[in-house]
């Protein structure tokens, strides 16, 4: 193996990793690396084995080794990838219209955050306007435009030396989630330019946050009053939320929608899509550019029927995580109470999260930031050393899969509660 205890991870690796947030600087330590996985587990490369809540940060709804990847030679006998558009690929995309009514058309991509910006790219095509409004603490992908004001692991401390050209941000205006208020402040600014609003429907990127009754409605009929789009990215929330989304369980309907994670089954593949006459801006109808060489691969399309064909299945799996992460849910709340920590637990189906911070639920990214980071790290440390693995950041959430069982869930909430106490005895928490 490569790796031995004389290397450091940056001597290559710029970064130490290939996406930030795994170099753990927001924890500090040793950073986690990953020698293999195998249902809710990760082992270290010392084969220490870890009860896995990062669960690759939202795909593994099926934990790391689902059922449905048997039989993979075969499947990659047929070709990987073709360049050219496939039966499966029509079937996919049917069977997603079929769980989300508004994705009329759509278009595979190979990432989440691809499928954003194409979905972006299409607000202005078709609205014919460059004007677009998000909510910080969101998260998007790694294009230009989305990472202004981030969550997730996308705070920068020198916007000026970011690569981010000021024009593309110039047409940005990032409101408070969760504040209609504000985004009215910035409509009056921007309103007549404005081509979309791009928002998470229930946000997974700065913890979890749920949006407030009205909220989305509210950014629907503003998006109509302007004449803009809304586009809601459920690149998380689709399939984690159930097959028809968040869209589905709210009940407000977007213009555009992205969806990734999830669907590959671990593999990447992903979509936007929405009103068929929006998106018949789409190149070569239409003068709208999106496209590339992995897009619709075969390979993954097909890994996505499976996940599909499983969850249509077995509808009972939602029960079950969603009981589980109630338990575990409810765990964590024991031992806060017990210490008088009057920090918020919240659960949306198998989505935990806490913050170290007193008093309600998160509601904007204004209140993350009054988090207690160092107790963070403290605890996700403690976790650690206990044999469970939690994102190294503040700003992630912990997701339970179908692969977590009873025992699994019964020693994290065992390992809480001894963590809280270590911290109390050290005067963190
Ligand atoms: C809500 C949301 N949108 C988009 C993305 C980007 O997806 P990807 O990492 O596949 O590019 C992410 C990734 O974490 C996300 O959480």
């Amino acid at each position: 193996m490569i790796l031995d205890s004389t290397m450091r991870l940056d001597d290559v690796l710029a970064g130490g990793a290939s996406s930030p947030v795994r170099a753990g600087q927001r924890v500090g330590g040793a950073p986690f690396v990953c020698a293999r996985a195998d249902g809710p587990y990760a082992y270290d490369v010392e084969g220490r084995r870890y009860v896995d809540y990062v669960m690759a940060y939202g795909p593994l709804l099926f934990g790391h080794t689902p059922p449905f990847l048997r039989g993979l030679d075969a499947l990659a006998a047929r070709g990987v990838v073709y360049g050219s558009t496939t039966p499966d690929e029509l079937e996919l995309a049917a069977r997603i219209r079929g769980h989300v009514p508004s994705m009329e058309k759509l278009r595979f991509t190979t990432t989440g955050s691809e499928a954003v910006q194409s979905a972006v790219r299409v607000a202005r095509a078709f609205t014919g306007r460059d004007a677009v409004l998000k909510f910080s603490g969101n998260y998007h992908g790694h294009f230009d435009l989305a990472l202004q004001d981030a969550g997730a692991s996308a705070e920068t401390p020198d916007a000026t030396h970011s690569g981010i050209p000021r024009a593309v941000v110039a047409d940005l205006a990032v409101a408070r989630y969760n504040d209609l208020g504000d985004v009215d402040r910035d409509l009056a600014r921007i309103g007549g330019r404005l081509a979309a609003i791009l928002v998470e429907p229930i946000c997974g990127n700065m913890g979890l946050v749920e949006t407030e009754p009205g909220f989305l409605q509210g950014l629907r009929e503003r998006a109509d009053r302007c004449g803009a789009l809304l586009i809601f990215d459920e690149v998380i929330t689709w399939l984690r939320l159930g097959l028809a989304g968040a869209q589905g369980e709210i009940g407000v309907v977007p213009d555009l929608t992205a969806v990734g994670k999830i669907m590959g089954g671990g593999f990447p593949i992903a979509a936007f899509g929405g009103r068929a006459d929006v998106m018949a801006v789409l190149a070569p109808d239409g003068p709208c550019f999106t496209g590339g060489t992995h897009a619709g691969m075969p390979f993954a399309v097909a890994l996505a029927l499976r996940v599909l064909d499983y969850l249509e299945t077995t509808p009972s799996l939602y029960r079950e995580m969603d009981r589980r992460a109630r338990i575990l849910a409810d765990g964590i709340r024991a031992t806060l109470r017990d210490l008088g920590l009057d920090y918020a637990v919240v659960q949306r189906d198998s989505i935990v999260d806490f913050k170290f911070r007193p008093g309600p639920p998160t509601r904007s990214y204004d209140d993350q930031a009054r988090d207690d980071q160092r107790a963070y790290a403290a605890f996700y440390h403690a976790m650690r050393a206990r044999g469970v693995l939690l994102p190294p950041s503040h700003n992630e959430v912990m997701f339970v899969s179908t692969a977590h069982g009873d025992a699994d869930v019964a020693l994290t909430v065992d390992a809480v509660d001894a963590s809280l106490r270590a911290l109390r005895a050290e005067g963190i928490v």
